[in-house]
This record gives structure tokens, C-alpha cells and sequence, in this order.
């Protein structure tokens, strides 16, 4: 193990009580995944050689989410050196950089975190350097002392600081890297005779400094520091994610026509020229490839639109929509686990599930694709060039074969070969005067008082014109 490799420590196990809520804090989502998915990803960046969340007992769900990374669980939340210990075993005899994060810092950068780690190889060599910042309101942070030489002398927490401590505006944010060589010593002799009775991380400062060890800080910009710890907090983490992924989609090249209404997942990825309009939803694993236009009010989830495709207004696109080439998804189209191949249409008022259309056919006005009967899902698969006509329901399992054309209103239950038409649905009767006829006959079995108030009801009769002749039956023609 060389002397500058890194061990990445999350703490994660206290209860999170001011969320009010059932889920561990560092689950709750922003930017469509879990908190500790962004402090996880920032710490993938440093390529480090073990990582270890630690998490409190009945935190499965919390194992579940972060494995492959490995979790150790501290049984009691005796503060923030007690869970670092909870790592001792998981992280056996690493003796490079310990780095300490909190899981519910989540707009941390690698960038930060890689300016924190080279400030381990300052010499003389600091053996902790932390990671300080000046919050608008430095409350109840921890502060910085930092000596005349400009080395850090000791953090001091909110409620255990003299007056003059608490005027420090230089706060802690908890993230620290600390050499591994000397880090469970220093968290052996860490005492809880303070005001909260815990075993504060913080105190390692002051006991490398009496062991002669010299300890450092960088300052990193507040905004990346923010804690989550409320429903309003995990707000403004939101609101500070999209700002990021908003710029960082214009940057490479996106339009996106009213940025504050568009909102990424973490893993959004837009091509090249490619145009968002208002109030655009990208939920996890949407791939967008170049010249795209992706129209006003659309939803997409789990889909690729490949390049130069349209889709929207109005369209929503669920995991497994493929959208391929030139094709157009419209107003009102909802496109699950589905392949639209180059250049097919279906650009009104459809639901395609489980299927393939293939390239270049149209599907009309309010085609269904009738996947599910209740107990399976089957697939439907129109070939290529084929026109499926208006509100044709295509039952599935059922294939349209390449070129064929189905007729409008349509309940497709059988295949359709290529270039077949196929045309399903009750033949058209039409009786000349049927109309006039079917009045006449109504009308002779409703008494003349009843028949009266039942037209005034149906047509209210304008005051200029004959009433006579309003009622009159109209001619079929
Ligand atoms: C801590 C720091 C403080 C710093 C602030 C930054 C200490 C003593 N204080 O205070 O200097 O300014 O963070 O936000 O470290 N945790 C556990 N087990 C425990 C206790 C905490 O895993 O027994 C975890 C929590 O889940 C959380 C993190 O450690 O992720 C911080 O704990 P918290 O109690 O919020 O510390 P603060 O009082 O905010
Ligand atoms: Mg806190």
C-alpha cells in the first residue's frame, strides 16, 4: 500500500430525525438518486483503494443501496470518532490517506476533494488536513483555530466555544483527511467530556498537535458545503444540483429554451445542438443524441432518443423507449420498453408498449398496443413502412408485417402479412332517410306536451324565429 493511496470513510448513521421521515436520510433522492450516490461518486473520482459507509443498525436498505461499497455498522451514535471506529476493521492495516466525509455533504466536487488530498503532501507533512469553509451563518459549526504559522491548532465545537471562538467565521465541514498511520491512535485517545457527551472527530486536531504532528486546512467554497438535514435543505440541495447540471448542459452545447423549468438526473446525456424546450423532466438514464429537439412538457425515464429525433409536446417516454433516428414521437404519445426504428412516426394520442415499429411507419391518431391482458405482457411488432390507421387497437401478441395497412378504427388480433390491408372493425350500414325516418316514428309515440318540452330542452327556440319551423324534422339528404 503506498503512503499517498486513499481509504474514503462516509459517516451515515445517525437517524436524520429532522427529516421526519421513515427513510434514512442519505437515501433521500436529488437529482434522481440517493444523497450518498453523489458523495459516493465524488469519492469514485479519487480512485481510492477501499471505501466504507458507516451506518446505523436497521440501515439495510441503506447496505442495499451503496453496495457494491462495502458498509460497517456502529451499534450506538456515540458521535462522530466513534463511527470512524466502527471502520477499524474494514479498514485493516491501510495506512495511506484516511479520508472522512459525511454522507449528507452531497454537493461536494471531486475537484475539492482532490485539492484536500494534495494538501496531505504540504511539508512539513500535515498528518490531518480539513476541509474548511465560511458559511453566511456559521451557527452551530464547529470553528477553525488557526495559529499565527497558519496551521490549525484545534476545531472547537459551536457549544463547547468561548465567546471569542464563536466570532470565528472559518468553519468545519466535517470533511477530512487524515494520515492512516496514526488515525486510530489519535481516535483512541478521544474523550466525551464535552457538552453534547460524545466523541467528537473533531478533537484528532488537538491530539496530533500535542503529539507534535501538524495539522493544515484549505477552504473550499460554502456552496459545495452545505449539510441536508431538513425537507427545506434537501430543497435547496436540489436547486443547487439543477443550477449545475442546467449550466453544465448549456456548456456542452444544449439549448435549453427556459433553463430553471428543465430538470436532469444525475446521469442525463444530451448530444450536440440539441433543443429543450419549457418544462422538460429528465428522470435516471435518458441518453438524448445530437440534434434533438425535445419540445415543451415532456417526461422521459430510461430512454434513448437517438439523433435528430423529435419528441413532444406533451410526450412521455419510459424505460426501454427507443426513439431512433428522425423519428417523431408527438402530443400525448406514451412510449414504454418500445423501439421506434429510423424515421417512424407516432405523433398523436398512442400508447406503444412492448413493441417495435419499424422504421419509417406511421402510426395514426390513438393507436394502442394492447400489451397486457391482465396476467402477461406480450409484444406487438410493426414492420417497416407499415400505416396503421387511427384508433386501431393492435391486441397483442400480433405482428403487422412490412408495408402492410391497417385500417382506421381497427381491433387487430391476427397477424397482418406484409403488404396486406387489413381492415377490422364493424361494416358501415348507411339508410338513406334513415334519419327523417327515425324522427317521425320517435316522435309518434311521445305525447305532443311531452314532445314539446323535450325539444325546448334539446334547442331552445331564439325568440325570431318561427317556432314552428325550428321543430320542423330536417331532411336527410
Ligand atoms: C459535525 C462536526 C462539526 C461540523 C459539522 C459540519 C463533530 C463533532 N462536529 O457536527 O464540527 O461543523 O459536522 O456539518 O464532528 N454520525 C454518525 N454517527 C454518530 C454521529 C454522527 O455516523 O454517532 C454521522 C451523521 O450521520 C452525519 C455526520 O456523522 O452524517 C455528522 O454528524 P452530526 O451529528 O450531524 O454532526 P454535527 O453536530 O453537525
Ligand atoms: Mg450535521
Amino acid at each position: 500500500m503506498t503512503a499517498n493511496s486513499i481509504a474514503a470513510v462516509i459517516l451515515a448513521a445517525g437517524k436524520g430525525t429532522r427529516m421526519k421521515s421513515d427513510l434514512p436520510k442519505v437515501l433521500h433522492p436529488l437529482a434522481g438518486r440517493p444523497m450518498i450516490g453523489h458523495v459516493l461518486e465524488a469519492v469514485a473520482a479519487l480512485k481510492p483503494a477501499r471505501q466504507l459507509v458507516v451506518i446505523g443498525p436497521d440501515m439495510a436498505a441503506l447496505a442495499k443501496a451503496v453496495a457494491p461499497v462495502q458498509t460497517a455498522v456502529q451499534e450506538r451514535q456515540l458521535g462522530t470518532a466513534d463511527a470512524v471506529k466502527a471502520a477499524r476493521a474494514g479498514l485493516g492495516d491501510f495506512n495511506g490517506t484516511v479520508l472522512v466525509l459525511y454522507g449528507d455533504t452531497p454537493l461536494l466536487t471531486p475537484a475539492t476533494l482532490a485539492a484536500l488530498i494534495e494538501a496531505r503532501e504540504f511539508r512539513p507533512e500535515p498528518s490531518v488536513v480539513v476541509l474548511g469553509f465560511r458559511p453566511a451563518e456559521p451557527g452551530a459549526y464547529g470553528r477553525l483555530v488557526v495559529g499565527a504559522d497558519g496551521r490549525l491548532e484545534a476545531i472547537v465545537e459551536a457549544r463547547d466555544a468561548t465567546p471569542a471562538e464563536r466570532a470565528i467565521t472559518l468553519c468545519n465541514s466535517g470533511v477530512m483527511a487524515i494520515d492512516g498511520r496514526h488515525l486510530f491512535l489519535l481516535l483512541d485517545a478521544i474523550g466525551n467530556d464535552n457538552a453534547k457527551r460524545e466523541f467528537y472527530l473533531t478533537d484528532v486536531v488537538k491530539l496530533a498537535r500535542a503529539r507534535g504532528l501538524v495539522c493544515r486546512h484549505i477552504e473550499a467554497d460554502a456552496a459545495e458545503l452545505m449539510g441536508v438535514n431538513s425537507r427545506a435543505e434537501l430543497a435547496e440541495a436540489e436547486a443547487a444540483l439543477q443550477a449545475r447540471l442546467r449550466r453544465a448542459a448549456m456548456d456542452a452545447g444544449a439549448t435549453l429554451l427556459d433553463p430553471a423549468t428543465t430538470y436532469f438526473s444525475h446521469d442525463t446525456r444530451l448530444g450536440r445542438d440539441v433543443t429543450v424546450g419549457p418544462s422538460v423532466v429528465f428522470g435516471p438514464g435518458v441518453t438524448v443524441g445530437d440534434r434533438v429537439e425535445v419540445r415543451a412538457f415532456c417526461q422521459l425515464e430510461g430512454a434513448v432518443v437517438e439523433d435528430d429525433a423529435i419528441v413532444g409536446p406533451f410526450a412521455r417516454l419510459r424505460p426501454g423507449a427507443r426513439i431512433g433516428r428522425g423519428a417523431h414521437v408527438g402530443n400525448f404519445v406514451e412510449i414504454k420498453n418500445a423501439v421506434l426504428e429510423a424515421g417512424a412516426k407516432a405523433n398523436h394520442l398512442s400508447y406503444i408498449g412492448d413493441a417495435r415499429v419499424g422504421a419509417a411507419a406511421n402510426v395514426g391518431a390513438g393507436t394502442i398496443t394492447c400489451n397486457y391482458d391482465g396476467f402477461v405482457k406480450a409484444h406487438t411488432d410493426i414492420g417497416k413502412g407499415a400505416f396503421i390507421g387511427s384508433n386501431t387497437a393492435l391486441v397483442a401478441p400480433v405482428a403487422v408485417g412490412d408495408n402492410a395497412i391497417v385500417g382506421a378504427g381497427s381491433v387487430i388480433t391476427e397477424d397482418v402479412p406484409a403488404d396486406a390491408l387489413a381492415v377490422a372493425r364493424g361494416r358501415q350500414k348507411t339508410s338513406k332517410g334513415g334519419a327523417a325516418k327515425f324522427r317521425a316514428r320517435r316522435g309518434a309515440k311521445l305525447k305532443p306536451a311531452k314532445m314539446k318540452a323535450a325539444a325546448a330542452k334539446a334547442r331552445p327556440v331564439a325568440k325570431t324565429k318561427k317556432p314552428k319551423a325550428s321543430r320542423k324534422p330536417a331532411r336527410g339528404r
